[in-house]
């Protein structure tokens, strides 16, 4: 059975059993400040399991994206080296919000797995939870019970909290659970050890690929569980790992779901697969970071220094430094392996074709400035490694391979690798304390202490009128307490409001909460986990009366001219640029807005004037807002409505026109382009490859720049007391001063060569050597100067000089080759000798050398320090 198939036969199953399918969530997550991306299928339905929001149906199925490189789940060091592990994967799930419980979820399990999948019985394991003393939790009798009717006893077994208490985080929803595990082992080694000894063992045959999670607690801030108002199940099979039970095979890898991938990095390294095993896990490696890298961009997330981007940079890294020590890949080639991926994949995820150019070009370049990193690295370590003998030492200091890890990329094991081939090895503790500092550094960077909700309204219905409404009646439903580097903020909803949580790049609204005795300041709103969530430094006196919430209405304003102009600035940028220009990630607020888009060159200046004149056409032809609130999707796109990639969208979306404009947008607008007035771009820059920016202001912002534009203009004017206009005086103002400069120049000539005869004067002669000492004030270089001309005019020339120029000494010697080559005379050496009077040093060839210094004082001391160097030899 093909991988395709499987996992739509899974989809069927469900949707048999009345479940609704739904399409996996973007795998990088947004508006949930505990998670960077999706690390299980059940993340997208978090606001429901907590109650926030009512589920639109109570069963659910579908395959996610999921992505474990950080945080609790987090399996990037044990991908390659085995082969089941991976940094993406898509996890088959199935949901039950309030509907069934572990009685139908083994069922359907077993069902599906034994009839429908057709895997042998007798291979199954069950675990159920064993209980935990410190949580006060019984074992899981219930599934056990349930287990019974399909499994003969001694296949089911009990697990520890670790294994069979799933949670997705350190607060957040959770429960006991109950794995179920094949043994793939040949009968004949079966017969030898029963896989029962073997589960959770970290045995590559005997591995777990479905986990039933009975979500019933909620685990709170201090610790403590509490019940769920009601019971969910939350399940997630591990798509490949499923791939190679029903397929036979002994590896992930060895289905059809990476077999024409890693087949294509074999063919271009040239190296077989399965003759070598470090070549093996490098192909591995790529093979699956290929996946996480390609899908990670078509979500809207690019590798780049910051949080999730640079995560997701330094998992490239990581295949390009394998690639590199492994397969012998010295250039850029993961980019290459885009086209086979999308063979594999690309059917179900058509976003991968769509976006292929920009997927290759982001590859392409990010592993050609890490392979630009990497031999820099791979210099520095050399010199160290050299450094490293010559001082007849074997260990090379722990901070040196943690700078190498940290600045280059160099994990601890490549360092070690090349110091081995040098017999050199790293002390392995002071690495390790470092990476602690490191990890305590940002640890203590970004503790948060968040406390429980405090319920004082039991109302989940949070209804938001911010498009019609800038000032509502509201009561607090529920507050929570935050603090963060000593500061202390509180975290406040609402059963209805009018203020805008910062979401689709627009930032949220500030405010005010007001009763008969208070005013109090609302400082931020946030969306998370469905909840609209007002930030305040204070909590009013009395919680419960009913208050005033009033949006900044001059700020809302501004921001919604901004938004407005994104939606016009994206319509000229496709009409100018072409249709691939597809928003890749905007910011909008009062001051200004920023657009983020796919476009493969610089935008040039004609381009740019011919995107802010639509944009201005468009604000002039005062388009009203056209919105309709709860449009079907599908619909939704039927209109030309554009949506972003990697943005969550409901079944009922909100559609936004202004002419001829239409997006899918939830953000608020202004009533009518005219309000724009006006709109200015002040920037255009590169983010990454094959993504441009462009920043502009609008409105009063941007009739403030003009402005100060023409205020700055006039009063350069106005210093000329010319009326010839700015343009005409500016260019003559240049050319004078090119003539200027000419003149300077030939006045510097002039005095240097007066200089030069005034020198001469001053020489003495002892034996045959015409020898000129001197202090002078003037800079090194025209010393150099003339003593050049000097070497040209007397013959056997010794020339000595020194000299303070902005209060620094320096010195210069310079020798007639002649008299290099009698006396022996070097003036590199006597430069660097005589430099220590003046704290400094330098050095330069036999006839001519400089040196500068910190000790002008040293200036004459120098001199003679030369001088009597230099008389020794000729006498
Ligand atoms: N949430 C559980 C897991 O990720 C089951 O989906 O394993």
């Amino acid at each position: 059975m093909k991988s395709a198939e499987i996992r739509q036969r899974f989809l069927d199953f469900f949707e048999k059993k009345s479940h609704t399918i739904v399409p996996s969530a973007p795998m990088v997550i947004k508006g949930d400040p505990t998670l960077m991306f999706t690390n299980a299928g059940m993340n997208q339905f978090k606001d429901i399991i907590l109650g926030n929001v009512r589920p639109k149906a109570t069963r659910v199925a579908d395959s996610q994206k999921c992505l474990r490189v950080s945080g609790k789940h987090n399996d990037l060091e044990e991908v390659g080296h085995d082969t089941y592990h991976h940094t993406m994967f898509e996890m088959l799930g199935n949901w039950s919000f309030g509907d069934y419980f572990k009685k139908e979820a083994i069922a359907y399990a077993w069902e599906f797995l034994t009839e429908e999948m057709g895997l042998d019985k007798n291979r199954l394991y069950a675990t159920v939870f064993e209980g935990s003393k410190e949580d006060h939790l019984e074992e899981d009798k219930e599934a056990l019970e349930y287990w019974k009717l399909y499994l003969p006893e001694d296949r089911i077994l009990y697990g520890n909290k670790k294994d069979n208490f799933w949670e997705m985080g350190d607060m957040g929803p959770c429960g006991p659970c109950s794995e179920i595990h094949i043994d793939l082992r040949p009968e004949a080694e079966r017969a030898l050890k029963p896989g029962r000894e073997l589960v959770n063992k970290d045995n590559p045959l005997v591995i777990e690929i479905w986990n039933l999670v009975f979500m019933q607690y909620n685990r709170k801030a201090d610790g403590s569980l509490e019940n769920l108002p009601s019971h969910h199940v939350d399940t997630g099979m591990g798509f490949e790992r499923l791939c190679m039970a029903v397929q036979g095979k002994t590896s992930n890898y060895d289905t059809d779901v990476f077999t024409p991938i890693i087949g294509e990095i074999a063919r271009l390294s040239g190296k077989e697969y399965g003759k070598d095993a470090a070549a093996d896990v490098a192909m591995r490696v790529i093979a699956d970071h290929l996946r996480t890298i390609a899908f990670s961009i078509t979500d809207g997330q690019l590798p780049s220094n910051v949080k999730a981007g640079y995560v997701i940079r330094r998992i490239l890294r990581r295949a390009v430094r394998y690639a590199y020590t492994f397969l012998d890949q010295k250039d850029a080639f993961m980019y290459k392996l885009v086209p086979v991926l999308i063979e594999v994949m690309g059917q179900h995820y058509p976003e991968l074709s769509s976006q292929r150019v920009l997927i290759e070009r982001v590859i392409q370049e990010e592993e050609n400035a890490f392979l630009r990193t990497l031999d820099k690295g791979i210099k520095l370590l050399d010199r160290i490694i050299e450094k490293t003998k010559a001082e007849d030492y074997l260990t090379v200091p722990g901070n040196v391979a943690f700078e190498l890890y940290d600045t280059y990329g160099f994990p601890l094991d490549l360092t070690e690798l090349i110091l081995k081939e040098n017999g050199l090895v790293v002390n392995r503790r002071e690495f390790k304390a470092e990476m602690e500092a490191q990890k305590e550094r940002s640890r203590s960077a970004a503790a948060v202490n968040t406390d429980d909700w405090v319920e004082l309204i039991a109302d989940d219905t949070q209804e938001f009128v911010g498009y019609d409404y800038t000032e509502t009646e509201v009561q607090i439903t529920r507050y929570r307490r935050v603090s963060t580097k000593g500061k202390t903020l509180y975290q406040l909803v609402f059963n209805i409001t009018p203020f805008y949580g910062e979401s689709g790049g627009q930032v949220g609204d500030r405010g005010w909460l007001i009763s008969e005795t208070e005013k109090i300041s609302v400082l931020d709103t946030h969306k998370e986990n469905g909840l609209t969530i007002h930030i305040t430094d204070r909590l009013p006196e009395d919680l419960t009366q009913v208050f005033t919430a009033k949006v900044d209405v001059d700020k809302r304003i501004a921001t919604e001219n901004n938004h407005t102009s994104t939606h016009l600035l994206h319509y000229a940028l496709r009409k100018v640029l072409g249709t691939h220009v597809e928003q890749k990630g905007s910011y909008v607020s009062d001051e200004y807005l920023r657009f983020d888009f796919s476009h493969f060159q610089k935008v040039t200046d004609e381009e740019l004037e011919e995107v802010a004149a639509i944009v201005n056409q468009e604000i002039r032809k005062n388009y009203p807002l056209e919105e309709s609130r709860a449009v079907p999707i599908g619909q939704a796109k039927k209109m030309g409505a554009m949506a972003i990639f990697g943005e969550k969208y409901g079944d009922l979306v909100r559609v936004v026109k202004f002419g001829e404009s239409v997006e899918l947008c939830g953000g608020t607008h202004a009533h009518a382009t005219g309000q724009i007035g006006f709109f200015k771009i002040i920037s255009e820059s590169s983010v990454s490859a094959g993504v441009r920016r462009i920043e502009a202001i609008t409105a009063a912002k941007a009739e403030e720049y003009i402005l100060n534009y023409f205020k700055m203009m006039k009063e350069i004017d106005r210093m000329f007391k010319s009326n010839r206009g700015v343009l005409e005086n500016v260019r003559e103002l240049l050319n004078e001063n090119e003539e200027l400069k000419k003149d300077v120049e030939k006045f510097t000539r002039e005095s240097l060569r007066i200089m030069k005869e005034g020198w001469k004067n001053e020489k003495r002669v002892i034996r045959d050597v015409n020898m000129i000492v001197k202090t002078v004030m003037m800079p090194p270089a025209n010393v150099k100067d003339i003593a050049f001309q000097l070497k040209g005019e007397l013959d056997n020339l010794v020339l000595v000089i020194g000299g303070v120029f902005n209060n620094k000494p320096h010195l210069t010697v310079m020798f007639s080759d002649s008299l290099v080559k009698d006396y022996g005379l070097h003036a590199g050496q006597i430069v660097k000798d005589a430099a220590q009077e003046i704290k400094g040093g330098g050095g330069g060839q036999p006839f001519f050398a400089t040196a500068g210094g910190s000790n002008p004082e040293g200036v004459s001391k120098a001199l003679e320090r030369a001088e009597k160097l230099i008389l020794d030899k000729i006498h």
